[in-house]
């Protein structure tokens, strides 16, 4: 509960990407290094990408949701933050739903042939079983795609005494975000993540990739940024019901 009262306030700070305020570099980050990187695995996995049902599970204040729906998508959004969906409600994305809650608000019926969800499941703790829950709304064929923060780009910026945290529990840690917020993070390898999908769930690899930070981002916020732009910050992986 805690939590969700953190992130109902970054909606209105650093999380906040939509106009007119400035996109903080911290949430920026996303748009121009995760979205291209998956768009490209979204691409690369449909052939007719227009006639899709998808979900953005833990949407944020919508910025990717956005994305999906000018590509045609029908587009489920949810988030456990109501600050978060009221910021994304008020993108007005036509034929968009947006949902306040979590896995058990998805309607149980619902079946998706794309899920996406962009920097949550570190905030997760037991992300294989919340997984295995959105693997149940997903079609035959389906793609999952997740992005998370690298444990390698976690590991410089603990080297670095910058922006994590240790805690006595070695997966556990804390990031603190530029306004000073604190959230519980939990720290996972790529083989971690691997086992949930193909051990686990049974799932098909399509990508598993370490997007650089992008010629853009640097050039915008090298100079003024602690960012250790030389390791990846994000894991995305792209895994297919089979
Ligand atoms: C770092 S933000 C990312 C938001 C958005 N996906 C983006 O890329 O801008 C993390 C989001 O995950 C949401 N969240 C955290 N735990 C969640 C859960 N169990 N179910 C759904 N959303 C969750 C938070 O409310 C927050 O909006």
């Amino acid at each position: 509960m805690h939590n969700i009262k953190l992130w109902d306030e970054m909606a209105h700070g650093i999380f906040n990407t939509s106009c007119p305020v400035e996109i903080h570099p911290g949430a920026e980050d996303n748009i121009l290094i995760a979205h291209p990187a998956i768009w490209k695995i979204i691409k690369a996995n449909f052939d007719d990408t227009r006639d899709l049902d998808v979900l953005d599970f833990g949407t944020g204040t919508g910025g990717f949701a956005k994305e999906l729906a000018e590509n045609g998508y029908r587009l489920t959004a949810t988030d456990t933050s109501r600050e978060m969906v009221a910021m994304a409600k008020k993108r007005n994305i036509p034929g968009a739903t947006f949902i306040y809650g979590g896995l058990s608000h998805i309607p149980k019926k619902s079946s998706y042939d794309l899920i996406v969800s962009i920097m949550v499941f570190q905030f997760i703790r037991n992300a294989a079983a919340v997984l295995s829950r959105l693997y149940k709304h997903l079609n035959n064929k389906g793609l999952l795609i997740i992005a998370v923060h690298n444990k390698k780009y976690i590991d410089e910026c603990l080297n670095q005494n910058y922006k994590f945290i240790k805690t006595g529990d070695p997966a556990l840690l804390h990031i603190k975000f530029d306004n000073g917020s604190m959230f519980p993070l939990f720290e996972r390898t790529t083989e971690e993540y691997q086992s949930i999908f193909e051990d686990q769930l049974g799932m098909q690899k399509c990508t598993v990739t370490e997007p650089p930070f992008t010629a853009e981002y640097i050039r915008k916020y090298a100079g003024h940024s602690r960012e250790p732009m030389q390791v990846p910050k994000y894991l995305i992986l792209g895994y297919k019901k089979i």
